[in-house]
């Protein structure tokens, strides 16, 4: 297993190489990744906000659907939940894990988050964890506005991801403050073994306010750990200079 690890921003490795580490993570996903404190910390606080009233949701960036459960199990029964992602493995687990969902629908779609195959201003609801910093810079804000275009204009968006303090640390700490704060379950190097191959981008609290007001939201953004951080976006006024 490798262990190569970078918080710089790095070539894209192209999407086929992005889609196979996903695929390759998703078998036992649900059981290292997904046990983390900080995790569930996260899940309770978004699901303190999420509407009553039924709705349309997606998940972007499913993975094993363990954020999609949150949803099954906090939205109105008759809310219908669409979970995407561009791992078809992950997809999988995602579909497996799933608690049973007795009104409304449930589904699961094979998607770029740059290019999401779903109508303007279809969902009430966008949530999106641990997602953001796994997509390259130059396409970062591509996804908020599509994550954007895809909104309703009473809609909300909570975003959930790592972020680098501000200043940033090095690669080797931001590694092990990843290790610590995701596995902190599993021995120091089984845990550094299961950090993206590919090299990772994730944004200060500063730069990811900055993005989404650049992709046309209105939002806070609350650091709840060191390298961890929620954001509540809803449609509002495009910055007029965009970062990318
Ligand atoms: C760290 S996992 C988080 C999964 C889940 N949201 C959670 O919190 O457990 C990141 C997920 O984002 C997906 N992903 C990364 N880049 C993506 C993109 N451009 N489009 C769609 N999914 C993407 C990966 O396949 C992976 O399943």
């Amino acid at each position: 297993m490798s262990t190569e690890y970078d918080t710089t921003p790095t070539a894209d490795p192209g999407i086929e190489a992005r889609e196979a580490h996903w695929d390759r993570r998703a078998n036992g996903f649900d059981t290292d990744f997904t046990q983390a404190p900080v995790r569930e910390q996260v899940l309770d606080q978004i699901s303190r906000q999420l509407p009553t009233e039924p709705c349309t949701a997606l998940d972007a960036g499913t993975g094993s659907g363990r954020t999609m459960a949150r949803l099954i199990q906090g939205l109105h029964p008759e809310s219908d939940i669409v979970g995407c992602d561009l791992s078809p493995a992950m997809l999988h687990q995602a579909r497996v894990h799933a608690p049973h969902k007795a009104r409304g629908s449930l589904s699961f779609v094979y998607a770029d988050l740059c290019a999401l195959p779903f109508d303007d201003g279809g969902f009430d609801l966008v949530v999106s964890t641990f997602t953001l910093h796994h997509v390259p810079p130059t396409q970062q804000l591509a996804v908020l506005r599509e994550l954007r275009r895809v909104l309703g204009e009473d809609g909300m968006l909570i975003l959930a991801d790592q972020v680098q303090p501000d200043p940033p640390l090095s690669v080797e700490a931001m590694r092990a403050a990843v290790a610590e704060t995701f596995y902190p379950h599993l021995p120091h190097a089984e845990a550094v073994g299961l950090l993206s191959t590919y090299g990772e981008w994730p944004l200060t609290v500063g730069e990811l306010t900055d993005l989404l007001e650049a992709a046309g939201f209105g939002c806070e953004v609350t650091d709840i750990h060191r390298i961890v951080a929620i954001a509540t976006a809803t449609p509002g006024h495009a910055h007029p200079r965009g970062r990318q």
